[in-house]
């Protein structure tokens, strides 16, 4: 009998392969100083540039208190999935607190926006199905268009007359359904969708509309209820409450008819445990808060205001970043890890984003800024930035 393969050769082969393509990724765990974002690591300070947390809520004491009234009272687990016993009335109560604030007239929770993505859209299409996807989307909007099995075909980002052409040729009998996708805020490049042309195309080609507010939810639009809010004519929209909201989890406003849908046809919903009490108790308490955080709003339009007119005097490229994530656009791999590493020496903690996340020559530092940076945080990523380029 011949030898037998190694059948678990794959896994150091493709890591060699990572590694000699100076893509090896590897965790480092990090401790969260109390909200004023800043992190250790090995015992070290850094001001953190790479958190979502938009407006520091994560530590907030509401949250933390709601969370832990929420803990005491319903215990730390739902133990089942929302079809079986894992509706509490504290699920159903805050579905219907989002609906509300949101003027949404249905609001369903997921686990995760990952989660949300990768079970509504297989949910909602069929291999009869199209879907036509900015090329920029998130990852989890892409697994979720891959799972489904529709056709999927990508338009340019944010060129619209591309998106036409796409569903001028898909004509109207091909397909049972066409579902247009994008962001409302494009996670590593940190511009933004045109909302209103994308519902004015939707309708002129009879397509649905899927649009994920992940980034702009709690932070912009008016209370800070993402730029989908006040917009007819979306049929999902997805936010998230790990970013803004500083806790965990997403949901997704839409109809009546289309959260029956979801409820019965989403996998992830169905047959997932439903996320714990705390987690509740965070985004109820988070809920109250941010219609009422426009002062906050506005300091961290500031705050990046002033980092991206300063980034861009010192001659780096940020693309059409319009929201408080700005990319610097460095290219070349090897430099944007230098770039991060030496803005680490400085106690700086700034992530470098590389392929296989965002295309070969576009490797980039990805600035997030946060209302909890304070005006030397800020001239210290500036000073540092100032520096390298003189190099
Ligand atoms: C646009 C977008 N959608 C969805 C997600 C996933 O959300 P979550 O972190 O809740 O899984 C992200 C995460 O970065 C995102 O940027």
């Amino acid at each position: 009998m011949s030898e037998k393969k190694d059948k678990h050769s794959f896994i150091n082969d493709a890591l060699e392969k990572r590694k000699q393509e100076h893509q090896f990724r590897t965790l480092k765990p990090l401790e969260n100083q109390g909200g004023a974002h800043i992190i250790k690591n090995d015992g070290v300070e850094y001001i953190n540039f790479s958190s979502n947390d938009y407006l520091g809520l994560s530590n907030h004491p509401e949250l933390i208190k709601r969370s832990n009234e929420f803990t005491s009272k319903y215990g730390v687990g739902s133990g089942a999935s929302r079809l079986v016993t894992g509706t509490f009335s504290i699920h159903s109560e805050l579905e219907k607190k989002l609906a509300e604030i949101f003027n949404a007239e249905e609001a369903i929770l997921f686990n995760s926006g990952f989660q949300a993505n990768t079970s509504i859209l297989p949910a909602v299409t069929d291999r009869n199905s199209l879907i036509l996807a900015d090329k920029k989307i998130h990852n989890s909007l892409i697994q979720g268009a891959i799972l489904s099995r529709a056709a999927f075909k990508r338009f340019e980002h944010n060129h619209y007359d591309d998106l036409e052409e796409l569903l001028k040729s898909a004509g109207s009998e091909r397909y049972n359904r066409i579902w247009i996708v994008s962001e409302t805020v494009f996670s590593m490049d940190g511009d933004r969708n045109d909302i209103d042309r994308l519902i004015e195309i939707s309708e002129k080609y009879n397509a649905l509309l899927y649009s994920d507010d992940a980034h702009a939810v709690g932070v912009l639009g008016e209370k800070g209820l993402g730029l989908n809010y006040g917009k007819d004519g979306i049929d999902i929209s997805l936010g998230t409450f790990g970013k803004a909201f500083g806790s965990f989890g997403a949901f997704a406003l839409c109809s009546k008819e289309m959260k029956d849908y979801l409820i019965n046809f989403a996998g992830g919903f169905i047959y997932s445990t439903s996320l714990p009490p705390n987690v509740i108790g965070a985004i109820d308490a988070a809920l109250d808060l941010i219609p009422e955080m426009d002062q906050e709003r506005t300091q961290l339009m500031k705050n990046v205001e002033y980092v991206r007119t300063e980034i861009q005097k010192l001659g780096y490229d940020t693309t059409a970043s319009d929201s408080q994530i700005i990319p610097i656009i460095i290219g070349d791999e090897q430099e944007t890890i230098e770039l991060s590493n030496q803005l680490k020496e400085k106690g700086l903690w700034v992530s470098s984003i590389r392929p296989p996340t965002v295309e070969k020559v576009a490797s980039r530092l990805r600035i997030t800024l946060s209302v909890k940076h304070t005006k030397e945080h800020l001239d210290k990523l500036l000073k540092e930035l100032a520096d390298w380029k003189r190099k």
